[in-house]
């Protein structure tokens, strides 16, 4: 068992707790906040083993990808705003410089759907869509769409 991770799923919870006791308008409710993180980092996973990407920064920088909004609580401009908290937040781990700046990289640019960034960008924003999409999400913008198609290809389980 990879405690890590878990410890590391305790943090976001107890920090979107903290949050959630201060901010009273958001976009999205702490529960979604909770559920987003945690199934996004598994989806992460699954891409990263199958794209041959580190498993375990794939499924943190997939759980930690809308800190932005955690802290704003808005969803506008929220990626780029993710960059302080998440910089605060791994600065307390051991990784190396490289990985952490790999990691805050794809928080900043997760919400660039249009665009192909590095391999652990890419894993982020498709986990991202895939997670929104099995929640229920209708995706209307088209390269949405077409992102969606081809991680549900790449998974092979398209429907
Ligand atoms: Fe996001």
């Amino acid at each position: 068992m990879n405690w890590q991770f878990i410890n590391d799923l305790q943090d976001i919870y107890s920090l979107l707790d903290e949050i959630g006791a201060q901010t009273a308008e958001r976009d999205y409710p702490i529960l979604w906040e909770k559920v987003h993180a945690t199934s996004c980092a598994q989806i992460g996973r699954m891409l990263a083993e199958k794209r041959g990407v580190d498993v375990e920064w794939a499924a943190l920088a997939c759980a930690l990808h809308d800190i932005g909004r955690w802290f704003s609580g808005r969803q506008n401009e929220h990626a780029p705003k993710g960059e302080e908290p998440v910089r605060a937040f791994l600065s307390q781990r051991a990784d190396t410089k490289e990985t952490k700046e790999l990691i805050i990289k794809a928080v900043i640019n997760h919400s660039k759907k249009e665009e192909i960034g590095s391999p652990l960008e890419e894993i982020v924003k498709d986990a991202d869509i895939l997670d929104c999409h099995w929640h229920g999400e209708d995706m209307t913008k088209p390269f949405h769409i077409a992102r969606l198609r081809k991680a549900l290809e790449d998974l092979n389980v398209q429907t």
